[in-house]
């Protein structure tokens, strides 16, 4: 098999994991999930990285398993965590390897998705607060390293896997 991967990007509650694994089982291809990969190379959840080591140090590992995965020659559906896209060799390496996603939702939709945020340590001090001032940070680079964008606002999951293989297949870069 060989072509592009079909890369995910955006906030925590986008649909980045749900979206992934729906695209992948139509595409017929691995999924994988930057954040697991994380969590398998430290043997530790990311609560817990963030916890002991802090969170640049999950940015070292998390930049690592973008390098690996965009590096596989198969062609993967990858989701990538909300901040894999802070680094620029990272987005470079995105935008280079794939077909980038941007899956977009109001703060006020992606709050009710996180629900109390479990497991997401970016989100303890409160989500809305911290959705709005991620947004307005990360959004430029969103913007920057994907090819396609899609609302998932008022859409089922089913929905935005279809709008996004609908992005990706007619995308110059998905035939090559
Ligand atoms: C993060 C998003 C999380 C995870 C970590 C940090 C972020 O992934 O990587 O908690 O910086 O936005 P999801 O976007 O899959 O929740």
């Amino acid at each position: 098999m060989s072509g592009p991967h079909l890369v995910l990007v955006g906030l925590m509650g986008a649909g980045k994991t749900t979206v992934g694994e729906r695209c992948a089982r139509v595409l017929d291809r691995p999924f994988v999930d930057t954040d697991d990969l994380v969590e398998a190379t430290a043997h530790a959840t990311v609560a817990e990285i963030f916890e002991q080591f802090g969170e640049a140090h999950f940015r070292v590992l998390e930049r690592q398993v973008v390098a690996d995965v965009t590096a596989s020659p198969a062609p993967l559906v990858i989701a990538c965590g909300g901040g894999a896209v802070l680094d620029a060799g990272s987005r470079r390496a995105l935008h280079d390897a794939g077909v980038v996603v941007w899956l977009q939702a109001p703060t006020s939709v992606l709050e009710a998705r996180v629900g109390d945020g479990d497991g997401r340590p970016l989100l303890r001090g409160g989500a809305t607060s911290t959705l709005d001032r991620l947004a307005s940070q990360r959004e430029p680079m969103y913007e920057a390293v994907a090819h396609a964008v899609v609302d998932t606002a008022g859409l089922t999951v089913d929905e935005v896997a279809e709008t996004v293989l609908a992005a990706a297949e007619g995308s110059d870069r998905w035939s090559g």
